[in-house]
């Protein structure tokens, strides 16, 4: 069975992008694959770090991906920091991983652009990342495609490793990835990808009236000015996301409508934002239950660090052994 391994920082609410891109897809693999989820909350120092609000922002996410769906009686879910192994197989990686490559990642050069002072650890993210992944040996990873780029990343150093230590076995799986057919959701800006620092978001436990609110003043086809110029549906951002939220015959007649100058696009996102809304009602009503019973989340995240570190113990004992490290007498784990 391929094993599955994936993660989703601690921003708080998940959006839509993040939902459709990546953690619908969680879903439905956790019925035929063994796999193992994560909130990487040692991802989320690496930007803004707000330390009084990091632990509501990874229960608000667990809320959210247990609301989606995410079944721990199926899968392995936990938060990234209850498992020390991660941080200590990043380091032990630092070793196989080429300062250029790190350097020439697309993010990394995005993001300390946009900084004063660039820490170390966003240079060293994708690390963290590979550590992640290399750590449950895993053979896919579903994502969206802002994420390939690492991706490729871990399979290079996996590779170095396997070349390096592995005495002629590949140890460690090139981690291969999982895209849907999300797999770049734009903002309502409608034009960069949908991103909380972006502010162009919609949040999966959004209320209808938050929602209308948001889909309100989305970017559509720049070229339909009024109601009466016929527009492209291929162009527009509701458009797209008509199609991921209204069912097929209406999405036909959202376009049909559309390129007659049949309505205006009020119009369109008035049915967009009452699908949306309906598509997304029973995750709203589970996270409610959830969040009355946050003590029951708290112990679901528990026992799935205990069983996370059932494998991860295991993994890093071979890596380290395979490293030349001498072995420690003290009693297993701390
Ligand atoms: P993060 O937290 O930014 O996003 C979580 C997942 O959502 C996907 N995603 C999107 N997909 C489509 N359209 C969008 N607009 C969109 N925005 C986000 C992301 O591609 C991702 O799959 N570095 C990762 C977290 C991570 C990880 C890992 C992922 C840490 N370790 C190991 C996989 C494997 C991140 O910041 O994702």
């Amino acid at each position: 069975m391929p094993r599955i391994f994936s993660g989703i920082q601690p921003s708080g609410d998940l959006h839509i992008g993040n939902w459709l891109g990546a953690v619908q897809n969680w879903v439905a693999l956790q019925e035929r694959h063994e796999c193992f989820f994560a909130i990487v909350d040692l991802h989320a120092i690496t930007g803004q770090h707000d330390a009084a609000t990091l632990e509501r922002r990874t229960l608000d996410m667990a809320i959210g991906l247990l609301a989606s769906g995410i079944d721990p009686a199926r899968c392995t879910f936990f938060v990234q920091s209850h498992v020390p192994e991660h941080a200590e197989l990043m380091w032990l990686l630092t070793s196989v991983t080429p300062l250029g490559e790190l350097e020439r990642m697309t993010q990394f050069k995005d993001k300390s652009q946009r900084t004063e002072s660039i820490p170390a650890g966003l240079l060293a993210y994708p690390i963290l990342m590979a550590a992640d992944i290399l750590l449950y040996r895993a053979d896919q990873v579903p994502v969206g495609d802002d994420q390939l780029q690492h991706l490729e990343l871990a399979r290079v150093i996996a590779r170095r490793w396997n070349a390096e230590f592995g005495g002629g076995v590949d140890f460690f799986p090139e981690p291969q990835s999982l895209l849907t057919a999300a797999r770049r959701i734009v903002g309502l800006d409608g034009q960069a990808k949908m991103s909380k620092s972006l502010g162009n978001t919609v949040g999966i436990l959004e209320s209808p009236e938050e929602i209308w609110q948001k889909i309100r003043p989305a970017v559509t086809d720049p070229a339909r000015v009024t109601k009466k110029d016929p527009g492209t549906p291929e162009v527009c951002n509701v458009y797209a996301l008509h199609r991921h939220f209204s069912p097929p015959d209406t999405v036909s007649d959202v376009a049909r409508k559309c390129r007659a100058a049949e309505w205006g696009c009020i119009d369109c996102k008035r049915v967009l934002a009452e699908n949306m809304a309906a598509v997304l009602a029973p995750i709203r009503e589970r996270a409610e239950a959830l969040r009355a019973d946050e003590g029951g989340v708290r112990a679901i995240l528990a026992d799935g660090a205990n069983r996370a570190r059932v494998e991860a113990r295991r993994t890093l004992a071979e890596v380290k052994a395979r490293m030349g490290f001498l072995p420690s007498e003290g009693p297993p784990g701390r």
